[in-house]
């Protein structure tokens, strides 16, 4: 049987202010999905530094002339801003796929009723794969 709910009006611009579990899943939705498009145009240009690269084009790293993909890639993850961001990216992505994938058995009819408490579950995953993976992503970058 379906069930209705008052969500006031759409008008109401105001009931941003009133936390639900749902709304905030939205909000992060969009932005992770739309945060791993930005990387993806990101991921190429970086990548296509490798086309260059094969063709024996070489930069000046350290006072060294090296291959111009690694010279890319090294002289990025030298900068500590990168390495913060690379966390972050990390953070963006496996939340998008936990989310996803809730979202996924949510459009099947799967665990309706614990919507919330998968989105909070979510969020939870996310936060322990992201701790444990700061050693390994920051590490020499201060
Ligand atoms: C296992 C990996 C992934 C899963 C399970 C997944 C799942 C989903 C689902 C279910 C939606 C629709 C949400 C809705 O009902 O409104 C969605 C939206 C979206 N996803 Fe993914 N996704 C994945 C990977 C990616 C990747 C790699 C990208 C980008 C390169 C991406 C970008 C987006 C964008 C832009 C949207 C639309 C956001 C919006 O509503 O404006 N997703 N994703």
């Amino acid at each position: 049987m379906s069930q209705s709910y008052n969500r006031g009006l759409v008008e109401d611009f105001g009931r941003w202010r009133e936390f639900t579990a749902g709304m905030w899943a939205w909000i992060l939705h969009k932005f992770s999905g739309w945060v791993l498009i930005g990387y993806l145009f990101t991921h190429i240009a970086v990548l296509s530094t490798a086309i260059p690269g094969a063709n024996g084009a070489t930069a000046m790293l350290n006072g060294e002339q090296v291959n111009v993909y690694t010279a890319t890639i090294q002289g990025l993850e030298m900068l500590t801003v990168v390495r913060i961001m690379e966390v972050g990216l990390l953070a963006v992505a496996v939340f998008h796929i936990l989310n996803g994938v809730r979202l996924l058995f949510v459009d099947l009819g799967v665990g309706l009723e614990a919507q919330d408490k998968s989105f909070y579950a979510s969020l939870v995953v996310t936060g322990a794969i992201v701790l444990a993976s700061i050693p390994t992503f920051l590490e020499g970058a201060f």
